[in-house]
């Protein structure tokens, strides 16, 4: 837990990066400590640290780390060790922009400082990933405050998945405006949908609010239309992993599904995309590469299987929103309406702010 009684997801040692292990919450919490890109790509494959803007931050460290890991190394072979933790680490998982942005975020950081000696520049990354940590929680803080006006006094909102503390640095996306809006005064119900299969609802999601006495009501993810038909939801907020140009969301499987009955009962559908998140270099959210996982996750949990052997399975991880059913994305820099998104403004938007 760090000052505010709020759990690291990131902690630094010293020496290496020690993530909580997703895995095992909330029965154990337990850390797994890193040294190399090769550790930290590891642990994002197999879900010790997930969540957006959190794998972004565990790349940056996995890169600074693999620089301190070589620095004594001759130059030459320096520089090919680090290309192939660059290399592993983009193949980690495929969705989040997140991770690419950091990655880009420390490339660009190591050509600008080639020429020191190797020691320095190692310092210099690591306090680059430092820098990103830091900063991602600042972010989390601003949206949460944008976000935090746009709900009311006594709302019932409803999330997806995880984008808390533990999908980021720490306060969190989705539920840090749902932690704002407590700050401010505002008393807000959460309904967390399960999110089958990993079950990053039940598990993460709710094990959050109930650590901070925020309330939270647990649903599989098919009750949230009976919910909605009966008036009991009042606004959807959730992560993203990427956003398109125009406005298109990638985020956890399930989420579209959420989007279209939140459309249909006219109940707003909000976003919380920090700028990061954004990828303007895909036109639309037809380009999103949507990460396919293990069948295992689909047939039962842990070691409790129901489904038969040998039936098919699909299990693609994220699904699509298109813009029109976003009401708006709230953003570190401000909320990005309907309309402008739609009207093909998110461009413009994020050119002014980044
Ligand atoms: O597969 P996961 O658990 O990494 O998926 C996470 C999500 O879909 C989150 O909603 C998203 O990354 C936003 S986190 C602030």
């Amino acid at each position: 837990m760090n000052r505010d009684g709020h759990v690291e997801t990131l902690r630094w040692n010293g020496r290496e990066i020690e993530m909580i292990d997703q895995r095992l919450l909330p029965a154990r919490k337990e850390y797994v400590a890193c040294n190399s890109a090769r550790s930290v790509a590891d642990a994002i494959r197999a879900m010790v640290v997930r969540g957006a803007p959190a794998i972004g931050v565990a790349a940056a460290y996995g890169i600074a780390l693999e620089a301190v890991r070589l620095s004594e190394e001759i130059p030459s072979r320096f520089t090919e060790k680090m290309n192939d933790g660059f290399t592993v680490l983009a193949a980690s998982r495929p969705t989040a922009v997140n991770l690419f942005w950091a990655l880009d975020r420390m490339k660009k950081r190591w050509s600008e400082n080639s020429g020191r000696p190797l020691a320095d520049l190692a310092s210099i990354l690591l306090q680059e990933a430092h820098d990103i940590r830091a900063e991602d929680i600042r972010i989390n803080r601003k949206m949460g405050q944008y976000g935090a006006t746009l709900l009311k006094d006594g709302d019932r909102v409803l999330t997806h998945c995880n984008a808390g503390a533990l999908a980021t640095a720490g306060h969190g996306t989705a539920l840090g405006i749902f932690r704002s809006a407590v700050e401010s005064g505002k008393r807000i119900s959460v309904y967390a949908d399960e999110t089958r299969p990993f079950l990053q609802g039940a598990r993460l999601t709710a094990w959050e609010m109930v650590q901070e006495n925020i309330p939270v009501t647990l649903i599989t993810d098919n009750m949230s239309g009976y919910l909605m038909s009966r008036g009991e939801i009042d606004a959807v907020v959730v992560g993203t992993d990427r956003v398109a140009a125009n406005g298109d969301v990638a985020n956890k499987i399930g989420t579209y599904m959420v989007a279209v009955l939140a459309k249909r009962h006219n109940i707003p559908f909000y976003v919380a995309c920090p700028l990061s998140t954004i990828d303007l270099s895909l036109a639309t959210g037809n380009g999103i590469p949507i990460e396919e996982r293990p069948a295992e996750e689909v047939k039962g949990f842990r070691n409790c299987h129901w489904a038969p052997e040998g039936v098919a399975i699909r299990n693609p991880a994220f699904d699509v929103t298109p813009a029109e059913l976003v009401t708006a994305l709230i953003t570190e820099k401000g909320i990005v309406d309907n309309k402008t998104l739609t009207d093909g403004d998110l461009v413009g938007f994020v050119k002014k702010h980044r």
